[in-house]
């Protein structure tokens, strides 16, 4: 029974050790494009600030990764949370969409807020600073709803 253990362990050390080349995706883009959506729109300060903080890993060409992103396989589940994200909506690339996509998107983000499905719960559970009152929430939707 000892010996089996031991073999376990060692197995999971090497499976551990194997994972962890498993390639990672590096979403930062440093420079802020000219289809950013903040080249687009004048967006106050606060208002800015809430959704950088709150939705930019996921919908952003520029993602801030926490030290636990650089340990496998945690970082396959947060490139793909990242890759479905930014197919969904990158703010990065936001003056690329047509008016009816940018529409679509616009009343999609408020909908999302308003059900509190945006931010991911998971990620707000780490991520703390990433949550929204009742009154970030109302001020963010109130700026969408002004460029709509
Ligand atoms: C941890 C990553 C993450 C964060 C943070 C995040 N999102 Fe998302 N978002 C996703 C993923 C993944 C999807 C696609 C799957 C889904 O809908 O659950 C998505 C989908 C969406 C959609 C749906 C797009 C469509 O066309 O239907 C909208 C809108 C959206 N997010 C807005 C936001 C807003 C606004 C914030 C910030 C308040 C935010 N998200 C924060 C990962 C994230």
């Amino acid at each position: 029974m000892k010996k089996l253990t031991k073999w376990g362990m060692l197995i999971l050390l090497i499976l551990f050790i194997g994972v962890q080349f498993i390639p990672k995706d590096n979403n930062r883009q440093l420079h802020i494009s000219k289809y950013d959506i903040r080249n687009l729109y004048i967006i106050p300060k606060n208002t800015l600030k809430m959704i950088e903080k709150s939705c930019f890993d996921c919908h952003s060409n520029n993602t801030d990764y926490p030290w636990y992103s650089k340990i496998q396989p945690v970082r396959y589940f947060l490139d793909n949370h990242i890759r479905e994200g930014k197919n969904m909506l990158n703010f990065s690339e936001f003056g690329n969409y047509s008016e009816r996509r940018k529409r679509n998107k616009i009343r999609s983000i408020i909908s999302q807020i308003q059900e509190d499905k945006m931010p991911i719960s998971t990620y707000t559970i780490i991520h703390r600073e990433a949550d929204l009152s009742n009154q970030d929430k109302k001020i963010v939707i109130d700026w969408f709803n002004s460029i709509k």
